[in-house]
């Protein structure tokens, strides 16, 4: 089955409203015209709103970059998965080594942060990456795999068919200007495909992401590799000129 190329943007704490609609205004007319390819915004809880209005009709998608799981509950600070639809959103982030790294987020919260976006028809992008010191002692492919079967526990063929879309970020090339090597990359997310197939999962139709210092420069080369069906850029999806620049590989 083809898998759609999905071209995702990670605005992280970055923008306003405001700012998020000048972007879009700016980068609409930029992408127009590539027919065949997904495009998606991640950006800040506040400016989804506003985001999804200057979108409306565009085709590119409005994210959240992170949920809680309950539907509504004291939990102070926090968004659903109902809310970020009912502002406009149409996928979420999931588990993005950020939220593990800093917020504590586990593989047990992400997959029942991934069972909410679903539940509230939301296309979720959930994370899996090593850092370096996993890399560098030979543990990569045991932290993904551990990763994406505590991540996905629970998720049915049906779903992952549905709203489910990966992404392999390897931390340290998250903002360092580090690319894994193409090679690195695709071998990294043939295995990923592999593990998919072995929980049951289609893996054939799920896109795997890369993400961790896209560039412009980049982009086409990683995308030429059999394994990876998208990318997920951070630093250069903030520049409308640089994010058209990566949509248009
Ligand atoms: P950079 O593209 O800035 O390295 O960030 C990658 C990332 O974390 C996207 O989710």
């Amino acid at each position: 089955m083809p898998r759609t190329p999905f071209l995702a943007g990670n605005w992280k704490m970055f923008k306003t409203g405001q700012q998020a609609v000048d972007f879009i205004r700016e980068v609409v007319p930029l992408v127009a015209g590539r027919a065949g390819r997904e495009v998606a915004l991640a950006v800040p809880a506040t400016a989804l709103f506003q985001a999804a209005e200057a979108a409306r009709g565009s085709g590119i998608a409005i994210g959240a970059q992170n949920l809680h799981w309950e539907r509504e509950g004291a939990f102070t600070g926090e968004i659903s998965a109902a809310m970020a639809a009912a502002a406009g959103a149409s996928l979420a982030i999931v588990g993005h080594s950020e939220r593990r790294q800093l917020f504590g987020d586990t593989d047990e919260w992400v997959s029942r942060k991934l069972a909410a976006a679903l539940g509230a028809d939301l296309l979720a992008v959930v994370c899996v990456g090593e850092t370096l010191a996993q890399r560098e002692a030979g543990r990569t492919l045991e932290v993904l795999s551990a990763q994406l079967r505590g991540s996905l526990a629970g998720l049915s063929a049906t779903a992952a068919g549905k709203g489910l879309v990966m992404a392999y970020e390897p931390v340290w090339a998250i903002g360092t200007g580090k690319t894994a090597t193409k090679e690195e990359a695709q071998e990294t997310q043939a295995f990923i495909r592999r593990e998919l197939s072995a929980m049951g999962l289609p893996a054939e139709s799920i896109r795997i992401l890369y993400g961790g210092s896209v560039k412009p420069d980049n982009a086409a080369a990683l995308m030429a590799q059999p394994d990876i069906d998208g990318l997920l850029v951070g630093g250069a999806s903030l520049k409308a000129d640089s994010f058209a620049a990566i949509v248009n590989f």
